[in-house]
């Protein structure tokens, strides 16, 4: 069993499809939720599971690095750390404190549309193709090797919605299949 932790900030919707896949529960062990919105909706989710929750509030902390720090305590036994919709940009000190694989999830085909409202950016733009990408974690905000991408064709007349629907769905589906296969041993070049 690998040991991994989950760094969320809403609803977790991808969260829970990391929790309940089955071949992943023979894997990986799920020891830690890491949340920085008090409010979230992903917390109530990890404490149905009984999976330990350090929810925090960057601003009541002196800098980055202090909240970082206590987050790296926390997490310095995991084999992995996946996130998962979480909106904080992960420092080059945490990154050279924490020298194993960090894989995040964003909905564009990058190196398209980096940083927020991917999703509604791709459908503002017109593109006919919009997509997911699971990638590794570097210091800049959505930037480091994509390990896996994914897309949809977008439907004539199809609302934003119902893209952001399917996008949802595509997530669910890849990240949990690219986790698998990570924590497998698999080669990313072969992940499609
Ligand atoms: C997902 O669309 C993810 O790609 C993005 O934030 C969203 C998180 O959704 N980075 P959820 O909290 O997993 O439901």
């Amino acid at each position: 069993m690998k040991k991994v932790a989950i760094f969320a900030s809403g609803t977790g919707s991808n969260f829970e499809a990391i929790c309940d896949n089955e071949d992943l529960k023979k894997i990986i062990s799920i020891e830690w939720l890491i949340c920085d919105k008090p409010n979230a909706l992903v917390i109530e989710k990890a404490k149905k599971r009984n999976i330990k929750t350090f929810v925090f509030e960057p601003k009541v902390y002196a800098s980055k690095q202090e909240y970082e720090v206590e987050i790296l305590n926390l997490v310095q036994e995991m084999d992995y750390l996946f996130l998962a919709g979480y909106m904080r940009l992960i420092s080059e000190f945490f990154l050279k404190s924490f020298q194993k694989p960090i894989l995040n999830l964003h909905p564009s085909l990058l190196p398209k549309y980096k940083g927020k409202d991917a999703i509604k950016q791709a459908y503002d733009n017109g593109d006919l193709e919009i997509g997911i990408s699971i990638h590794y974690v570097n210091e800049e905000m959505d930037g480091g090797e994509v390990i896996a991408q994914k897309s949809i064709k977008v439907v004539d007349g199809e609302s934003l919605d119902d893209v952001t629907n399917r996008i949802h769905e595509l997530e669910h589906y890849l990240y949990p299949k690219v986790i698998k296969e990570i924590v497998g041993g698999k080669n990313e070049k072969s992940i499609n």
